[in-house]
């Protein structure tokens, strides 16, 4: 297939590039602004198979370049950090929901394949059951609110012009390559710098986790397989409160439970995330890694490849983590 892949530098996308070029020999087009979380370094390994454009999803004329002879637009372009969107939401506004627009006109001019990636947390929060399909939405934090616009508007233009648009909808992903601004990254550097672990209230939200290559073929499946106007839920094996996670990382990078550090809550922090993926299974998807194992490859991947994050933990970041914080990390 010929794909137009936004946001492919990010941590998801990277993921999903490299396996649709090795696994599927798609011709790739990556289509990143790269900021923070966007790196060059994610597509090394496909570099010489794929081309790089370096746009912005919110720019007509970037979106039209890329997209070249491609067949189908898949956008993992997104601000993605819920921190983040709560301290500014502006930037989550132009590339999550103008950026989302600017991609269907791109898609309905040439009448391509549209994919959306999206999140749970459009749905809200769950305290029991999970959420399916058709579920109301009911998105918390300026960011959820960006990502839930988004999917309503690729409903829309699916319902109001025919365009062949899908939605698949991830739970939280962990894996290589995720920048450690989120819980899992950021508690294994941490501890593996002898950093506290900060834990937000009383430890005790719920996540659904979903080892990344998981969610990237799940994405594939719903491109290849998925009835175009539908959404599909992709949700992890293994559902975990923070605490718990916060612990086995502990005890996987061999330091000690005194790190911890609970601190002030996240504002309208939702309390448990679950996801039903019968609909997705029902195209014959199910993920492959249990949160055990995943856990423990993220930690080695993470202890062998500091060439990765040396250059994050040494730069801006710093400056990121002592506002959000208000403590300044130990080590570089
Ligand atoms: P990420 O923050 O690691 O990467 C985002 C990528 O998008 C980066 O490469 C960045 O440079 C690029 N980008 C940001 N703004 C852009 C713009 N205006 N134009 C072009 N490129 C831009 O994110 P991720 O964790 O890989 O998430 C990817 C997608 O998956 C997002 O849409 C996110 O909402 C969704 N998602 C993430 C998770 C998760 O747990 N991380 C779970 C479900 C869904
Ligand atoms: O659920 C899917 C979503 O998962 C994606 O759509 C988002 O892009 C992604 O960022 C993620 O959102 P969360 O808010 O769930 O992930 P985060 O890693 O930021 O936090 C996970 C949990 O850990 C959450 O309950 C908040 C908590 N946490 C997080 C950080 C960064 C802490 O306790 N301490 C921390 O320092």
């Amino acid at each position: 297939m010929r794909l137009l892949v936004c946001g492919g530098a990010g941590f998801i996308g990277s993921a999903f590039v490299r396996a649709r070029v090795r696994e599927h020999a798609d011709q790739v087009t990556v289509l990143d602004k790269l900021t923070y979380a966007g790196r060059r370094e994610n597509l090394r390994e496909v570099d010489p198979d794929i081309r790089f454009v370096h746009g912005a999803i919110e720019d007509p004329i970037a979106v039209a370049d890329a997209a070249g002879d491609a067949e189908a637009i898949v956008n993992f372009a997104a601000e993605t950090h819920v921190d983040r969107s709560i301290t500014g939401p502006e930037e989550f506004i132009m590339t999550n929901m103008q950026g989302t627009h600017v991609l269907l006109e791109v898609a309905r001019e040439r009448g391509l394949r549209y994919l959306q990636v999206s999140t749970d947390e459009v749905y809200g929060s769950i305290e029991e059951g999970s959420f399916t399909e058709r579920s109301p939405l009911a998105p918390s934090s300026p960011y959820s609110a960006t990502k839930t616009g988004a999917d309503l508007l690729v409903a829309s233009y699916f319902h109001t012009y025919g365009l062949a648009t899908s939605i698949c909808r991830g739970s939280n992903n962990y894996g290589p390559r995720q920048y450690p601004e989120k819980l899992i990254p950021l508690m294994i550097l941490n501890a593996l710098a002898g950093d506290s672990l900060p834990v937000y209230g009383d430890g005790l939200q719920v996540r659904n986790w979903l080892f990344v290559e998981d969610f990237g073929r799940g994405i594939g499946v719903v491109l290849e397989r998925g009835e175009p106007g539908q959404a599909y839920n992709c949700g992890g094996p293994d559902e975990m409160p923070n605490i718990d996670v916060v612990r086995r990382i502990l005890s996987l990078c061999g330091a000690d439970e005194s790190l911890i550090e609970y601190v002030q809550d996240r504002p309208g922090h939702d309390r448990r995330y679950s996801l039903s993926s019968s609909k997705l299974n029902g195209l014959g998807w199910s993920a492959r890694m249990r949160f055990e194992d995943g856990l423990a490859s993220t930690v080695d991947w993470y202890r062998d490849n500091a060439w990765w994050w040396e250059p994050i933990r040494s730069g801006a970041y710093r400056e990121y983590y002592e506002r959000h914080y208000g403590r300044a990390l130990k080590s570089s």
